[in-house]
């Protein structure tokens, strides 16, 4: 051990040379600029041949300065901007290496800092890591106003252009756009667009945000007369959305930006949004979001975003009164492409419009969300119409009822004869197939947007059919990520359920580093929250601006308003940054405060009876009511107030104030025995009913491995069909796994006959379903027909790919610990089949990569484990008595093979683990595990019980 230096501290003349800081990142995506600059935290990863841990860290950071001129005169190129000094904060005896505070207090508006950590280990101190630069956001606009026009631009018609011609005599050292929109904008400087970005601002809860944009435009610009053009659309801000009809928040289109140059001398420029703008109307004539956009290419005024164009005739901008406090920066990745899906393109398929027009089929591979650009040959005044559905029936026709209302049709009057490139913009579509009426289609791509979140893990198993299904349901976060997370990307819907993000907050944030994303959209929840602290149904809430729907149903509901704690909680969990948790204590704590109000409202100690969406869509429920579910309403509205208590009990202790925390615990418990004495029974009689007693804790934990074993004899007695909703499906598998039935777990989980999730695999699905049985064995489509006749059957709904949860942490073995989160100490509780073979997940934390990989040899289970630095992992193995576990380390001769117990913690560093005589799940007999099954320690089955893990 290295004597420490001052303080306590490594001595910072000693050098490990062997160990450096990798991926320092903020909270922040790494490409956003004009992010708040006042809450930023670093967190950094190491990987080291000396050290398994982190003793101490170190962070300098240097602003930009004002611009400077460098040596000889000459601009400094953009990010060298007069740079100051690195001033260096005190060295802090501290592990910690995730969501640090550093020092330096906050970024001011506008500039840009750049801050680089080194660390101490046992050996010494690592070399300074490689600066991470974050800009922060300028603050309010102060030239810039809401500008918008012609009056009377009917919703769903033309879309508007905006443009203004900005005079630049010498080029600036630094130039900055921040732009927002009331409606969905394009931007465009000198004809190229700005940022790769759709859809712009996004959707949030408009009438409390909107969000900013900042783009560096400093290489865009150019000396002499610049132009800036715009395109705005309806979008959600006036669009038709849900059931509710449109122009919701607003009936204007507006736009605001400001143009910021910065010169070498320190002299500076605003070009903001006023009436000097000129407005007018392109060839845009119609788009929505659902319906798509039609564009009538003759009319595209020639060169309107190019200087020289004659904007005479167009009118001048008017200024619209729009509070801009509504404006902020925002703190999450824009839409963007994420991927391009080559499409088949056949001639000859049947349209099903009647038209007698030569028809294109385009298939692509994946469902997708997003549009086709085509390559196309036609004639001057030739309309090409572009029908999307995501799926065709026998005859090969494109299925268009599960679209309902939405049109989902893109058009283009062509302006000569000829090639053409064609794409949409101000829409978006879920679509597999498309129908291409009109012109000779030369090649089709289809252009997948999403929320651009960084892919995060990988899976594989020895089964090619689960592998696609997780695929499925990575592709169903992708389409379904767009601004918010959606339903469904197809419908005349894509709304911010809450009860489909509650579903599937934990697999959203193994999948993809999503927390930026709900960091925003939590924003959402909690400004559209009730001043009774009831939370909305959909997120942004629009349903009850626009009163189209009773309040009963629209908040307050059981497992959609309760993602208030549970997305918070997912993302601490997967991320330990405890910044998610801070941002909704409040609340968390109005929520759980509301169901205490309801309780008390009625004087029985019982919430009143009420709507509910329940169990929603469980497979026994008729299909046309699926909130009549098999499992009682009123007893999932209890057990999830449960368990809305017990989050908040937990988000207090770890951000908040202990008393709460006993409070909240205390009306957990009380209402936890009042609804078990009072719905035992029931809920003993259903996967749901037994699932939500376990893992929500209202049963009590004396009778956790009773309700356990009535769970597995539900399943076995059923042969693994899946018979939860979206309340019971996240918990039915870990409630399985919790009280010791592994094997009736995989007998859900690799069924393949309906209703089930490998079903829908074996069907072709490329995305997930939101119904168990939208297509019938014998090929026949579901109706989807709803008791108020409407059609709900889409092929793109990720809440059942929740289960994906379950096998990260127990197919593959790699889970975060509540109690250490963010993978800093792993969790490798496998649960081995040998049905599957192998299985292997790597996820990347902030710590590093971590993964686990088994496989089976004879009785024996062989484990890679893969532990970054300055982490550890817990090890939770499946062993029978009899069972020995060894690990494995050195190679060839020198093999050193030491015993360790099945619930041993490892630090960092690659371990193979053998575990002789494991345990393995019997899938085909899905009745226990041949022996006394033992779990972190504990007899959980086969043997005398001690009441579940
Ligand atoms: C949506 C669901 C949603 C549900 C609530 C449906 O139309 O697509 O995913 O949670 O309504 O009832």
């Amino acid at each position: 051990m290295t004597p420490p230096g001052s303080r306590g501290l490594p001595d910072v003349q000693r050098r490990d040379e062997g160990t450096r800081v990798v991926a320092l990142h903020s909270q922040y995506p790494a490409d956003l600029v004009g992010v708040p600059g006042d809450d930023v935290r670093l967190s950094w990863a190491a990987e080291s041949t000396t050290a398994t841990a982190q003793v101490a860290y170190q962070v300098r950071w240097r602003d930009d300065g004002e611009p400077a001129p460098n040596d000889r005169g000459e601009p400094c190129p953009d990010g060298d901007l007069g740079e100051g000094e690195w001033h260096d904060g005190e060295p802090v005896l501290d592990d910690r290496s995730l969501a640090v505070v550093p020092p330096g207090g906050a970024i001011p508006p506008g500039r840009a800092r750049s801050f680089r950590v080194r660390i101490a280990t046992a050996h010494g101190w690592t070399a300074w890591s490689a600066p991470l630069r974050v800009e922060a956001y300028a603050g309010g606009f102060t030239a810039g106003r809401v500008i918008g026009s012609h009056d009377g631009v009917p919703i769903g018609g033309p879309a508007l252009y905006l443009r203004r011609e900005v005079h630049v005599d010498r080029r600036p050292v630094r130039a900055r756009l921040r732009i927002s929109s009331l409606g969905v904008h394009d931007v465009l400087l000198n004809g190229e667009r700005v940022g790769a970005e759709h859809l712009s601002p996004g959707w949030t809860s408009y009438e409390h945000r909107i969000l900013v944009a900042t783009h560096d435009v400093t290489a865009q610009l150019e000396r002499g007369t610049n132009v800036l053009a715009v395109v705005v659309g309806d979008g959600w801000y006036r669009g038709r959305l849900g059931w509710t009809g449109s122009g919701l928040y607003g009936a204007d289109l507006g736009l605001v930006a400001e143009l910021v140059l910065e010169h070498a001398d320190g002299a500076r420029e605003v070009v903001g949004t006023d009436s000097s703008w000129r407005v007018g109307l392109g060839g845009v004539q119609c788009h929505s979001l659902y319906d798509g956009y039609e564009v009538d290419l003759r009319d595209e005024p020639d060169g309107w975003n190019r200087a020289g164009f004659d904007d005479s005739g167009w009118a001048p901008a008017r200024v619209l009164d729009v509070p801009m406090s509504r404006f902020e920066p925002r703190i999450a990745s824009p839409v963007r492409t994420v991927a391009e899906v080559p499409g088949v393109v056949s001639v000859g398929s049947p349209s099903g419009t009647g038209s007698g027009a030569a028809v294109t089929r385009v298939d692509l591979p994946q469902n997708i969300t997003g549009w086709l650009r085509l390559r196309v040959r036609g004639r001057a005044g030739e309309r090409i119409e572009v029908r999307h559905a995501e799926i065709v029936d026998d005859a090969g026709a494109l299925r268009l009822e599960p679209l309902r209302t939405a049109r989902a049709v893109d058009a283009y009057t062509l302006d000569h004869d000829g090639e053409h490139v064609l794409e949409p913009r101000l829409t978006y579509h879920g679509f597999q197939h498309a129908d291409v009426v009109g012109g000779e289609v030369l090649a089709a791509v289809g252009v997948a947007i999403s929320s651009a979140l960084t892919p995060r893990s990988e899976l594989a198993t020895g089964r090619a059919d689960l592998d696609r299904f997780h695929e499925n349901v990575r592709w169903s976060q992708r389409d379904n990520f767009t601004s918010l997370p959606t339903d469904c990307p197809q419908r005349d819907e894509r709304l911010g359920w809450t009860g489909d993000a509650r579903a599937f907050a934990a697999t959203a944030s193994t999948l993809f580093d999503s927390t930026a994303f709900w960091r925003s959209w939590l924003r959402d929840l909690a400004a559209d929250q009730r001043p009774d602290g009831a939370v909305t149904t959909v997120v942004p809430n629009h349903l009850l601006l626009g009163g189209a729907a009773p309040e009963t149903y629209m908040q307050g509901r059981a497992g959609w308003a309760d993602a208030t704690l549970v997305v918070p909680w997912a993302v601490y969990e997967s991320t330990g940054d405890e910044q998610a948790l801070r941002e909704q204590l409040t609340t968390g704590r109005a929520w759980v405060g509301y169901l205490a109000d309801r309780l008390a409202s009625t004087g029985t100690g019982f919430l009143p009876e009420e709507f509910q969406y329940g169990d929603w869509l469980d497979p026994a429920a008729p299909p046309d009511e699926p909130h009549l579910a098999t499992t009682s309403s009123a007893f999932v509205a209890h057990a999830f107030l449960v368990w809305s208590a017990r989050l908040l009990g937990r988000v207090e202790r770890v951000v908040g104030d202990v008393a709460l925390a006993v409070a909240a615990e205390a009306l957990a418990e009380e209402v936890a025995a009042r609804t078990w004495a009072r719905w035992r029974d029931h809920a003993l009689g259903t996967q749901t009913g037994c699932a939500l007693a376990i893992e929500l804790g209202v049963a009590p934990e004396a009778e956790h491995a009773v309700v356990g074993d009535r769970l597995g004899a539900l399943v076995r007695a059923s042969d693994g069909r899946i018979a939860t909703g979206f309340l019971g499906t996240p918990h039915v598998l870990p409630a399985l796994t919790r009280t010791g039935h592994d094997a009736e777990a995989y007998r859900m989980l690799l069924r393949d006959e309906p209703p089930s999730w490998l079903y829908q695999v074996r069907q072709g699905a490329t995305t997930v379903w939101e119904r168990w049985d939208a297509i019938r064995p014998d090929g026949s489509i579901h109706d989807g027909r709803m008791a108020q006749g409407d059609v709900m059957l889409s092929f793109n709904h990720y809440a059942y790919g929740a289960v994906i949860d379950w096998v990260y942490r127990h197919v593959a073995g790699l889970a975060p610990d509540p109690a250490d989160p963010g993978y800093r100490t792993l969790v490798v509780a496998p649960r081995p089949a040998r049905a599957l073979g192998r299985a292997s997940a790597s996820v990347l934390t902030s710590f590093g990569r971590a993964s686990v990989a088994w496989w089976v040899d004879g009785d024996d289970l062989l484990l890679d484990v893969e532990v970054p630095f300055n982490a550890r992992a817990r090890l939770d193995l499946a062993v029978v008595e009899g069972s020995r576990v060894e690990v494995v380390s050195g190679r060839g001769g020198a093999v050193d093979r030491r015993a360790i117990g099945p619930d041993a913690v490892l630090p960092a560093g690659a371990h193979r683990i053998v575990v002789r005589r494991a345990r393995f799940a019997d899938v085909s007999v899905g009745g226990g595990a041949g022996g006394r099954v033992v779990s972190g320690g504990r007899v959980v089955s086969g043997g005398a019980r001690d009441g579940g893990a």
